[in-house]
């Protein structure tokens, strides 16, 4: 355990809890701008709030949690900024990836990491190794990530596979496109949580959510809690998932 916590009495259902949770982690920038602080400050505080969810979300045996830290779009945001939150994954691995390790957790990224800097990749390679023979939660970090490119990146390989002659055009499904994703090796999302009030996917995992429940919040990030979190649960419980279907009319 990582951080002291105070019991929180709300009532979830554990037979009935998703596999998958995908979080859009928004907000931590108003979070910091409201108190005064630079913006940086607000992602350090969202970096303490994830290693809380990793936890809590670890404990209540969820199979796999995907967070988006850095999309492809955030190379607009001015240069310390960018830096900062670039350099912030590799802080959190080089202080906690012997509590993740011990945690059974397997460390998972997604998104164009041959693109980042060398000692980012070093870092990412180092957590994805010492944790790959894990068997507990998978934790899927999204760096430099978006949808719509790791979709055309997919079709490419579709493509390339028709034209060697290793495929043919009728042989294309669901399935196999989405082998071809870069969340290949991880289970269907059940439940997408995005923070801060916005109510947008904002190039996130698109296709992985065609079918997931989707829960918005107000919360800023560093506000997430594990209060927060077991009401997205509640909520998610709630739902009557038809799957396009008339289950349970
Ligand atoms: C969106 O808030 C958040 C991000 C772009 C980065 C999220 C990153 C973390 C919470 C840290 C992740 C840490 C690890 C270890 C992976 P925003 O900056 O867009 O907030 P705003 O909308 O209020 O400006």
């Amino acid at each position: 355990m990582i951080f002291k916590r105070k019991k929180v009495n709300l009532d979830i259902d554990k037979s009935k809890l998703p596999k998958h949770i995908a979080f859009i982690m928004d907000g931590n920038g108003r979070w910091a701008t409201r108190r005064g602080l630079p913006r940086t400050v607000g992602h350090n505080e969202g970096g303490k709030t994830l290693l809380k969810i990793i936890e809590i979300c670890n404990e209540l045996r969820i199979k796999a949690i995907t967070v988006f830290a850095f999309s492809t779009e955030n190379w607009e945001r001015p240069a310390d900024e960018v830096k900062f939150l670039m350099e912030l994954p590799s802080k959190y691995i080089n202080t906690y990836l012997p509590k993740i390790k011990e945690a059974n957790i397997v460390m998972n990224f997604i998104g164009l990491i041959e693109k980042l800097p060398n000692n980012i990749k070093n870092d990412i390679n180092k957590a994805f190794e010492e944790t790959k023979d894990n068997t507990g939660m998978i934790l899927t970090i999204a760096l430099n990530y978006g949808s719509q490119d790791e979709i055309v990146e997919a079709t490419k390989k579709v493509a390339n596979e028709c034209l060697n002659n290793k495929l043919t055009v009728d042989q294309i499904n669901k399935e196999y496109f989405a082998s071809k994703l870069m969340t290949y090796n991880l289970p269907d999302i059940d439940l997408m949580v995005r923070t801060s009030g916005e109510i947008r996917l904002s190039n996130y995992l698109l296709w992985q959510l065609a079918y997931s429940e989707l829960y918005f919040t107000k919360k800023y990030w560093p506000d997430f809690d594990e209060i927060e979190l077991k009401k997205s649960l509640i909520e998610y419980q709630r739902r009557n998932r038809r799957f396009g279907g008339l289950k349970g009319e």
